[in-house]
């Protein structure tokens, strides 16, 4: 769906949307579980960038770019769909990864350079985002020096125009709630560079300014500088906000403020990308309640989080809840990428 001005922003249509809304099973506390499949987003073999990637790549065919320049860790999700994107769209794609060349491309890095990308290996580590968003820069100078017109995306993808992807994902799952005669209580998800999250919340805020209820969205941090407050979700959303206007109501720009942000941070962990057993536990619990699959790094510890919170006691008999399963499925295939699986087909409490 699109609303308003939403519909007039440059858009290239990447994603198939929209992604399922489906029940789950009640929770031990009571509540109901509902997952928004943004796993199936169809791109690159989906996951929630491909939302992002919409507007971003819209952005990048308005201002006449020829090539995709962006920046992650070395199994990125986001770096494995913009070169999926890139493919789609007849752009050449360039991604600067963290970390060393393998001696096998496996996850996402074989199925980046199966779309085409350029990889383009830094040997710094995963959480040193600044050093790896230089080489971003440097490597997008040197593109335009050569002659190429690049279009440069933030890891993640999380600038105000990528957040748009979320703003329409939280209407879109509004209108599903409300098509299922569901009004949830809250909505929880994977958070690591802050698009996903200020998307909602622009979202969310643009739901409240049309005169709806709204439930609470609870991002489960997985990386240090979300968990520390990096970026600053609430000036992102309302950038987000700015780029959209008053969504057609004639009411003025909705606003996002530090209230509505709730960051839960409990469940990273030692650090982003480093397994935890609350994570572990709900992978399995995943796959054998809804044959959901997810990761170590994003999904696992998401899912994690709002169990947690539901053990805590925060949702009950009659509370509906609503996980955004965000992807990250090509992970699982690399070294260490599940917990121990048993070959027997009997799950160990062992980890790799
Ligand atoms: C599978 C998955 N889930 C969640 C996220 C978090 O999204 P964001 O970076 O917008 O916070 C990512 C980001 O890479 C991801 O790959």
């Amino acid at each position: 769906m699109s609303i308003g001005p939403l519909a007039n922003l440059p858009r290239a249509p990447l994603a198939t949307l929209p992604t399922p809304l489906e029940q789950g099973p009640q929770l031990d506390s009571g509540a109901r579980l509902w997952v928004k499949r943004d796993d199936l987003t169809g791109l690159g073999v989906g996951g929630n960038k491909a939302r992002k990637l919409e507007f971003l790549c819209g952005e990048a065919l308005a201002s006449g770019a020829n090539c995709l320049v962006t920046v992650g860790a070395g199994q990125s999700n986001h770096c494995r769909m913009t070169a999926a994107a890139g493919a789609r769209l007849g752009l050449e794609t360039h991604l600067v990864l963290s970390g060393d060349q393998p001696e096998q491309l496996v996850g996402n890095q074989l199925l980046a350079r199966l779309f085409g990308a350029h990889l383009h290996f830094t040997g710094v580590p995963s959480s040193h985002w600044g050093a790896l968003e230089i080489a971003r820069e440097s490597l997008t100078d040197a593109l335009a020096a050569d002659g190429l017109v690049p279009h440069s995306i933030p890891i993640g993808g999380s600038t105000p125009v990528g957040a748009l992807g979320y703003v329409d994902a939280f209407i879109e799952l509004m209108e599903q709630c409300a098509e299922a005669g569901v009004t949830p209580a809250a909505i929880v998800f994977t958070s690591s560079s802050g698009g996903t999250h200020a998307g909602l919340l622009a979202g969310r805020a643009l739901w409240r300014s049309m005169g709806h209820e709204v439930p609470v969205v609870v991002a489960i941090g997985v990386a240090k500088g979300v968990v520390l407050g990096l970026p600053d979700i609430v000036e992102l959303a309302n950038d987000a906000l700015a780029l959209i206007g008053d969504g057609g109501a004639g009411d003025g720009v909705p606003t996002v403020t530090a209230d509505d942000v709730e960051i839960d941070g409990r469940w990273i962990g030692e650090d982003y990308a480093i397994p935890t057993v609350e994570a572990d536990d709900a992978i399995i619990w995943a796959a054998r309640h809804g044959g959901w699959v997810l990761d170590r790094t994003y999904s696992g510890k998401g899912l994690a989080g709002l169990l947690g919170n539901a053990a805590e006691g925060r949702w009950n008999d009659g509370d509906d809840v609503v996980f955004i399963h965000t992807g990250g499925l090509p992970a699982v295939f690399a070294p260490g990428g599940l917990p121990h699986v048993a070959p027997a087909g009997e799950i160990t409490d062992q980890l790799l």
